[in-house]
Parts: C-alpha cells; sequence; structure tokens
C-alpha cells in the first residue's frame, strides 16, 4: 500500500480520496434493506463530488430509478480551490461540450443534475446527466451550494477530511438526512459527540473492521523524461465509518450479553475472566468494561467503554451518559484526581477517568459512560 504517498497527502492536507462503489453500495444497501423506500420520491444532494471521479456520482446516477429518486445533484470543486494540487488538465467529457470554457474550468465548480430522460431512451441513467459550471468554486460553505443543500432531502457524501467537523456543522443546520463518511475518532469531538449522545447522530453499517480503501490520485515524476503522469493507487485508512441519521437494521438489534458472573466464569478477555468484580473508577462512580462484548447484562449502574461499542450501540438497550474527556469530562462532574498521582502518572488529565492498579493510577483512553436502559 502506498505510505509514503499517504505521508505526503498528509502533509499537504490532502483532501483528494476517493470511496470505492462497493463500499458505497455495501452501506447504501443496509438503508435499502431496512427501508426499501428510503430514497423514493427524494432529491439526493453529492456536495463533494465530480461524476468524473466521484464513485457516488455513478452509484446514486446509476441506480436513479431502482432508488426511485426525484432528482440527483452533484456538485465538485474547483482545481484551483483545491489544497493539494496536481498538474490540471479537463476531460474530454468537459473539453468536448459547446459551452466549455478553459478559465471556468479551472477556477469554478461544477453542478451536475440527473433529474429527466435526456438520451431518450425511457430509461433516467447517468447517460443523462446534464453538466455546467457553478457560479463559485463549489465550496460547500458558499450559498450557492448552501440553497441545492436546502433542496435536497437527502445528502450523501466523503467529505474532505481536513473539513470534517465544520462540514458536520453545515449539515445539522440544515436538518436534513444525511449519510457520510469519517473517522471515528471524530465521535471525540465537541461538535459530534453531543449528536451521538442526542441521537441525532449514529454510525452506519462500516467498513470491515473500520478498515477503508481510498483511491488516490499520485501525480508521479519519470525520472528518465521529467514528465508528470497520473498514477492511480489505494491508500488504506483505519478507523473510517460512516456517521448517518438515517436507521438501518444493525442499529435495533440488542447486544447478547453475559451477566457479571458469566463473565467471571467464561469471558474471553484475560482482563475479566478469573476476577470477582469489575474494576471502579476512582473519580466517578463507575465501572471499568475494556471490551463490549464484557458488559455485564446485570449491571444496573453506569459503565465505562471505549468508543468502539458505538459500532454496536442500539438505543433501546442503553442510554449514552456522556464522555469523559474535556469539557465533556468535567460537566460530568468526574472528581479532580489529587496533584501527588500526576507525578505517578503524568498522563492524567483533568475531566478523564482513572483507576487504581496496584497502587499506581492508571488512565483508560475515552471512555463513552453508559447504563442499561430499563
Ligand atoms: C475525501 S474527497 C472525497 C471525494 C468523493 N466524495 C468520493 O468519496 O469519492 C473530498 C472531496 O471534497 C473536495 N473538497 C475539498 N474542500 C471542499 C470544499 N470546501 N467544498 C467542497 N468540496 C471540497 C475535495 O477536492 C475532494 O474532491
Amino acid at each position: 500500500m502506498a505510505n509514503t504517498n499517504l505521508a505526503n497527502a498528509k502533509t499537504a492536507k490532502n483532501d483528494e480520496f476517493y470511496t470505492q462503489y462497493p463500499d458505497i453500495q455495501k452501506e447504501i444497501n443496509a438503508y435499502l434493506d431496512y427501508d426499501p423506500d428510503v430514497f423514493r420520491g427524494k432529491t439526493v444532494l453529492l456536495p463533494c463530488d465530480d461524476p468524473e471521479w466521484s464513485n457516488f456520482t455513478k452509484f446514486f446516477a446509476q441506480n436513479f430509478e431502482l432508488l426511485g429518486l426525484k432528482k440527483l445533484i452533484s456538485t465538485s470543486y474547483a482545481p484551483e480551490s483545491k489544497k493539494y494540487k496536481t498538474p490540471y488538465q479537463p476531460t474530454l467529457f468537459e473539453t468536448q461540450q459547446p459551452y466549455f470554457n478553459s478559465d471556468k474550468s479551472k477556477t469554478n465548480g461544477k453542478i451536475f443534475v440527473l433529474e429527466h430522460d435526456v438520451t431518450g431512451d425511457n430509461r433516467i441513467n447517468i447517460e443523462d446527466l446534464q453538466w455546467q459550471y457553478l457560479e463559485g468554486d463549489g465550496d460547500f460553505r458558499s450559498k450557492e451550494i448552501r440553497r441545492l443543500r436546502d433542496e435536497a432531502d437527502i445528502i450523501v457524501t466523503n467529505p474532505p477530511f481536513s473539513l470534517f467537523r465544520e462540514f458536520v456543522v453545515w449539515l445539522m443546520e440544515s436538518k436534513k438526512q444525511f449519510i457520510i463518511i469519517g473517522n471515528m475518532n471524530a465521535v471525540t469531538y465537541k461538535e459530534i459527540f453531543p449528536l451521538i449522545k442526542d441521537n441525532k447522530m449514529w454510525l452506519g453499517n462500516g467498513f470491515h473492521n473500520g478498515n477503508a480503501y481510498f483511491r488516490i490520485e499520485v501525480p508521479r515524476v519519470s525520472y528518465a523524461d521529467g514528465v508528470f503522469d497520473e498514477h492511480t493507487s489505494l491508500v488504506k485508512f483505519r478507523n473510517c465509518c460512516w456517521f448517518t441519521n438515517i436507521d438501518h437494521g444493525r442499529r435495533h438489534h440488542p447486544l447478547r450479553l453475559m451477566t457479571m458472573e458469566e463473565n467471571f466464569k467464561h469471558s474471553k478477555h484475560k482482563e475479566i475472566r478469573g476476577r470477582k468484580e469489575y474494576i471502579r473508577y476512582e473519580n466517578y462512580d463507575a465501572i471499568e468494561v475494556p471490551y463490549t462484548d464484557s458488559i455485564p447484562s446485570d449491571y444496573e449502574g453506569v459503565m465505562g467503554l471505549p468508543k468502539s461499542f458505538l459500532d454496536k450501540y442500539c438505543p433501546e438497550q442503553f442510554e449514552i451518559i456522556g464522555i469523559a474527556e474535556g469539557d465533556s469530562g468535567k460537566e460530568l462532574g468526574l472528581k479532580p484526581f489529587p496533584p501527588e498521582l500526576k507525578k505517578m502518572n503524568p498522563s492524567l488529565r483533568q475531566g478523564q477517568l482513572y483507576y487504581m492498579e496496584d497502587g499506581y493510577p492508571v488512565k483508560p483512553y475515552a471512555r463513552i459512560l453508559i447504563r442499561k436502559k430499563q
């Protein structure tokens, strides 16, 4: 895998990662399994998607009739506004149009709309996509794209990684339905966690074990003749997930769990098996549960879990109390730790949980505090 490319891309704040078709197909199918009419009669906006690159546009255009869409709008970002500059060459698709404009091609975004049969074959599909230049560069924050956002019913995309927080704020402002790709670490952000806690946003179906492979366009210098040539490869990202506010079946499957006693006897985790009780935090009235499958089914109090729990979170089974991180942790009323403990473990932070193990203060990674629903 292209690790060096990924490192270079990160330093240049590259946002040019393209989602693979099967990943989109698998995710969308999960919503359709739950509600086959979820897209019927709806206008879908793909706000960071150029059909020449984006499989989101391809997928929704190809399946326009099957999904029963009313309208598909896909907008792209101007090449000159992109953070990571690659040698720009408009495609034949663009240059062959009578309204091709070589300046606008670099400085303006494009809008692609699919609504009617244009080719006259009595079908509405990718061949019927109509495009034109946008007035501006296609920035999702512009008035022009906000208007499209407000027209849409459902917004779907893999947004620029570097603007993820802003993108979610923009989405929530719209009160529309959405399906987007993000990083699991985002659940701890102050803009995101309250949405998860209040069930205004949840995890979708996901990538296998959180590993996602995106296509990346990497210009490569050929040392022989000094000419750039375009090379396409896949880059692996860990902890990738989908965020949505559209229902799917897995979200309503309660976890099948063992009681506390059964966990002590049969848990596959050495941290749990053979114990007589779960570890208790020193600064909050809750137990430490290091694995989702170790949640004791018969415990009524608060439990601290790793954020991977959210992937299995069923709102009928559990409620989320908060997250033990920074200001949220302080709001939860986590007691400050005595200063002498900080000398023993300098990683301790106010607003985070800790417990004692063999006389030493241990800080677990960010914990989500949950409680069984009555
Ligand atoms: C992670 S890529 C994903 C592309 C496409 N959605 C896909 O999944 O294949 C994000 C895209 O957003 C574009 N982008 C970056 N900043 C943007 C902005 N402010 N407004 C709109 N698009 C932006 C990037 O140029 C890039 O093509």
